[in-house]
């Protein structure tokens, strides 16, 4: 293993194994395959090997380097065939290797500001979503819906995988990723990338490492100290990378500890290929390379849409430095090959995508969208039962959000075209976001939802904007249905956690006018609720995709039954929450809206970023200060309520949990029993190892065993480049949400060592 993480001896190796494969290539030598690439006996690795042999370095030096359509077409030797999407790389036809195309991303094949006319895909919802519903079949069958619609629009690479820990609760991109627990969001993105990739296309994992935030995200050094980050985001990277086996790694934006994540040669090469033994190729973020020799050398191995870059560090740069021996002849057959790997390994190199846009089944699609929508709707509150509402109620007013014609998506690459149309669509007045984001509305139309769900009742709409109209009309209805929003997007922060444009005093209005009020919140992450005592119902809905109306409705009636879970914490106040403010904000800032996307190119200089939560991300960060948040992460209702019994936990080499869950009401639901373990200890907090969800009839009864993830109770040792799991006692909590103990055992675990 030490070897492997020498790059001299490595790139020996390499060379030898070259040797070995080409030779009976260049001397078709009877009996022996004069196309060792094409045997699929042979690993992923030996037949890309075999085919960086057969290249010339200008065929090599075609695979790592992508062209940005927008700003590619028409320059000297771009492709002409390149679809308006994210990125393309050259094939190489007498090898068979595919031109690779490369589309955003986790939540549906994007067309940000429409740059592909008419051309719509499923949206699912949020990333925040999937991972509410603690279901990793759900995110599996996501990934494969979506992978499939890539594929079938003839895009091969997906840039989705998106699995940044939440850690500023004001961070644009939360909604895309899968909150703040790594073992919950490195197994819901494995699980999404192993559908994507079941297509035989590639998915990528992002954003290697530590982007965290959107404020200066090209210039902000985010700080923390290795063992910490080895135990919260890279350890989300590890489980998802082992389940989920992306073709690629796409490198982060920002630096880390002082490395720029796409020059840094610990987290590429030392972690990822040294530790992890990650075979795929890395490519970069857009516009993320700084450097040829030191990104090369490093461990980059594919400069993703060049023309953003101030340079293309990958195209003449790099053939001077290989001519001058700044970067080897054979690191540049390590970066081709690793390119080939994920093409193989993925089988997109024995399984080509279409040549042609193929049939999509939208309708079936859509079914899936809605499903995720469903389970990853979280009833935050429903004092007296208010929810489901009575199939009796005869007027009911919704009001606020666009809900008349449908549902808030977030902004960024990320974007989809949904089909069926984008009712609204707001163009952005100036920042970082505006050349690439609208604040978008799927047409999913929860007023019309509603309406199907009952149609012997009155639904109206009123948007709000008139708070005293709004409170009017909720007084004369039997129900008030209050959606509130708040919008996110790549390429910025949001200010506050306060919703915005007053929506507190019209939900107080509401509230105040008609005690059956409810509020769907359509929101990115946390949002804070000075309301809430005033309110019996609340539903956070996330951005709930392309049938978001159905689902809140089939929730708010009571067709579904409400199983989500937060994957993040709700903080009571701003300052309950970790920030690391930046002594020049405003200079970043400034910085940020006088550049694209928040590209470089602004003067403003790095400014460090200490995550000072470290490995306590999300709720360990809570408990460590023992501070009691809004909503727990992991916390969710049903319309039904669930019993634990009978738990037993064994310890040794590994901890063992058992236990029966029951469904105590009378509907079906679904259940998320959670385990958290803390190490004996007076400063040790508890980390979820283990949980599942159950699905149950009224009555019914689920003998459930689990396994702790160990590595969740171990620390990263820096000497022996591997976890230590100290020997001692356990403490073990079986919970419905961080904090909650309904049940507790303790166990006695062995003191090991064993490698990442
Ligand atoms: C985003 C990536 C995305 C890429 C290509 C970047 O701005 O950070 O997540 O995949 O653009 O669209």
């Amino acid at each position: 293993m030490r070897a492997y993480r020498t790059p001299m001896l490595r790139s020996i190796l390499l060379a030898s194994v070259a040797l070995v494969l080409a030779a009976p290539a260049a001397a078709a030598r009877p009996g022996v395959p004069a196309k060792p690439w094409l045997n699929r006996k042979l690993s992923a690795d030996a037949r890309a090997t075999a085919l960086v042999a057969a290249m010339t370095q200008d065929e090599k030096l075609q695979l790592v380097r992508t062209w940005f359509p927008p700003f590619a077409t028409g320059k000297p030797g771009a492709p002409t065939d390149m679809i308006p999407s994210a990125g393309q790389m050259v094939g190489i036809p007498r090898l068979g290797v595919p031109t690779l195309r490369e589309s955003d991303a986790s939540l549906g094949v994007a067309n940000q500001v429409e740059q592909r006319k008419g051309d719509v895909a499923t949206a699912l919802p949020a990333g925040l979503a999937t991972s509410a519903s603690f279901d990793p079949q759900l995110a599996y069958e996501g990934g494969a819906m979506i992978g499939s619609e890539a594929r079938a629009k003839r895009f091969n690479v997906l840039l989705a995988g998106g699995v940044n820990l939440t850690r500023d609760p004001w961070g644009g991109r939360n909604f895309e990723y899968l909150g703040e627990d790594p073992l919950l969001a490195g197994v819901i993105d494995g699980e999404h990338i192993r559908g994507v990739q079941s297509n035989h296309i590639i998915s990528t994992i992002k954003h290697y490492a530590l982007n965290s935030q959107e404020t200066g995200r090209m210039i902000a050094d985010a700080k923390m100290v290795w063992p910490a980050l080895h135990e919260s985001d890279l350890l989300a990277f590890k489980i998802a990378i082992e389940k989920g086996k992306p073709g690629s790694v796409m490198c982060a934006y920002n630096l880390v500890n002082g490395d720029h994540a796409c020059e840094s040669h610990e987290l590429l090469t030392t972690i990822l290929r040294g530790d992890w033994g990650y075979k795929g190729f890395v490519m970069s973020d857009w516009g993320a390379v700084h450097s040829t020799v030191k990104a090369a050398n490093s461990g980059l191995d594919q400069d993703s849409g060049a023309e953003l870059d101030k340079a293309i560090y990958f195209g003449t740069p790099l053939k001077e430095a290989l001519a001058k021996g700044e970067v080897s002849k054979a690191r540049l057959d390590e970066m081709a090959k690793r390119v080939l790997a994920g093409i193989i390994e993925t089988g997109l190199y024995d399984d080509p995508a279409p040549a042609t846009a193929q049939p999509i089944d939208y309708a079936a699609h859509a079914l899936v969208a809605q499903k995720a929508a469903e389970e990853g709707i979280v009833l935050l509150r429903n004092e007296g039962g208010l929810l489901p509402l009575a199939a009796t109620a005869k007027t009911i007013v919704l009001i606020g959000g666009h809900a008349d014609v449908g549902v808030l998506s977030g902004g960024g690459s990320s974007q989809v075209r949904s089909v069926g149309g984008v009712p609204i669509e707001i163009p952005l007045k100036g920042g970082p976001a505006a050349g690439f984001a609208r604040t978008t509305w799927h047409s999913s139309s929860p007023l019309k939802a509603i309406q199907a769900l009952m149609p012997g009742a009155t639904v109206t709409y009123f948007d709000g904007s008139d708070p005293a109209a709004a409170a009017a009309a909720a007084k004369a209805a039997d129900v008030a249905i209050v959606f509130a929003t708040q919008w996110r997007t790549e390429a910025e922060d949001i200010e506050t956690l306060t919703l915005p444009n007053h929506q507190d005093a019209l939900i107080d209005a509401v509230a105040a006018a008609n005690p059956k009020t409810a509020v769907v919140l359509e929101s990115g992450g946390a949002v804070l609720m000075p309301w809430l005592q005033k309110v019996p119902a609340v539903l956070a809905v996330w951005y709930p995709g392309q049938r978001g109306g159905e689902a809140i409705a089939n929730i708010l009636f009571g067709k579904v039954n409400p199983s989500g879970h937060l994957p993040l914490t709700f903080p009571a106040a701003e300052a309950q929450a970790p920030r690391a403010t930046p002594v020049n904000l405003a200079a970043i800032k400034a910085d940020d809206a006088a550049s694209n996307a928040g590209s470089a190119g602004g003067t403003t200089p790095v400014f460090p970023i200490t995550y000072q939560e470290g490995a306590n991300a999300g709720y360990r960060w809570y408990a460590a200060k023992g501070e009691k948040p809004l909503f727990p992460f992991g916390y969710g209702l049903s319309y039904t309520h669930f019993a634990y019994a009978n738990l037993k936990v064994t310890g040794g080499a590994t901890l063992n949990i058992s236990f029966d869950v029951t469904n105590s009401g009378d509907r079906t639901g679904a259940d998320v029993p959670q385990v958290y373990v803390a190490a004996d200890g007076k400063d040790q907090v508890a980390r979820l190892a283990a949980f599942q969800r159950v699905t149950l009839k009224p009555g019914e009864t689920r003998h459930v065993t689990l396994t702790a993830e160990k590595r969740v109770l171990s620390s990263w040792d820096a000497t022996t480049r591997g976890w230590h799991l100290a020997g001692g006692r356990y403490h073990v909590a079986l919970s419905h949400a961080a904090g909650d103990a309904a049940l507790t055992a303790d166990a006695t675990l062995t003191d090991q060592h064993f490698r990442p």
